[in-house]
């Protein structure tokens, strides 16, 4: 593509974000490229490696405990997107400290990890043990809190729709990351965003990460019913692009918040549209799900 001339970054190189310094713009978001293990085996004509040029991999989420996720099937594609109830299946903060982590630093992988919990308190327990094991690791470079996950103890709600919460969150992870980068990612299914990314960066948040899945639901019309077995799923790709800028607009304008921009991202186009509007950084979620070298590609567009 023709780069706009107000584009005169180089999304391959290092930036500032928080404490830390981040080794490029165009990411991957969490769930779509699992922990970020599984690209060194792969080559296409054009890559070395899906890993090419891609400034962080943000890992699927980690939770206090290991979790199967939800019953089949929960992942429907749709003719603009796709559909899933996942369920946060993942292999609990145990396993990834001891066997997860130390890899992807063997493997010198740029990486985020996203941890979801039900209270604050997991979340400060969880960044604690984080640190413990790779407070000297070069390639782990800071937390994303997943906080559009059901709150247990506040009756089962989205953690992310009350601003309280979201502070508590934030604050509780906050003081375990003295060096490293902490993000809130942020619900978009509430009316206003803007009130959720104040309350966290004023607990400590160095970005926001807007946006997550849109709830949705499809109907299977063989049987009538919902089609996955939880009814309601978190709704990505394309379709959600218009939605996940105007949370962007809203955040960038109304807090001035640094933003990492999410969703419906397929083209470097899609990508520049986030940064035309003020985002630090942006992540590939369901693009990178179809194709393994879509993030490194937009990386590539977009240094040329
Ligand atoms: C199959 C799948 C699994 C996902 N798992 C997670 C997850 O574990 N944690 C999380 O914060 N977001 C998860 N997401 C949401 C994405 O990170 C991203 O916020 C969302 O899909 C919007 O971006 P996209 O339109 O580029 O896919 C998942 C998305 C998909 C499609």
């Amino acid at each position: 593509m023709q780069l706009p001339d107000w584009w005169q970054t180089d999304p391959c190189q290092r930036f500032t974000l928080g404490p830390r310094e981040i080794p490029g713009r165009i990411w991957t978001a969490s769930g779509c490229f699992g922990y970020g293990l599984s690209g060194h085996d792969i080559s296409s004509p054009e890559f070395a490696s899906p890993y090419d040029g891609i400034g962080a991999v943000v890992t699927k989420t980690v939770t206090p405990q290991p979790r199967a996720g939800n019953p089949m099937p929960r992942l429907a594609e749709l003719p603009c997107g796709a559909l899933n109830s996942i369920g946060l299946q993942n292999v609990g903060i145990d396993h990834f400290v001891s066997e997860v982590l130390p890899e992807l630093e063997r493997l010198g992988v740029p990486t985020i990890v996203s941890l979801a919990a039900t209270r604050p308190d997991e979340f400060g327990e969880m960044t604690r043990r984080l640190h413990a094991v790779a407070g000297r690791y070069d390639h782990w470079h800071g937390v994303e809190l997943n906080l559009s996950c059901p709150n247990v103890a506040e009756g089962g709600h989205d953690f992310g729709r009350s601003a309280e919460t979201v502070a508590a969150c934030v604050a509780a992870a906050r003081p375990h990351l003295p060096d490293r980068c902490l993000l809130a990612k942020l619900t978009p299914n509430v009316g206003e965003i803007a009130p959720l990314a104040h309350a966290a960066v004023a607990a400590g948040a160095d970005a926001i990460a807007a946006i997550n899945t849109v709830i949705g639901l499809e109907v299977d019309l063989a049987s009538g019913q919902p089609l996955l077995p939880r009814r309601f799923g978190g709704y990505s790709g394309p379709a959600i692009l218009p939605i996940a800028l105007a949370k962007v607009d809203e955040i960038v304008c109304e807090v001035g918040a640094a933003v990492v921009g999410i969703g419906g991202i397929a083209t470097s186009e899609d990508a520049l549209k986030f940064f035309a509007l003020g985002a630090v950084a942006v992540q590939v979620g369901t693009a990178q799900l179809r194709d393994p070298f879509a993030t490194a590609e937009i990386a590539r567009e977009l240094s040329r």
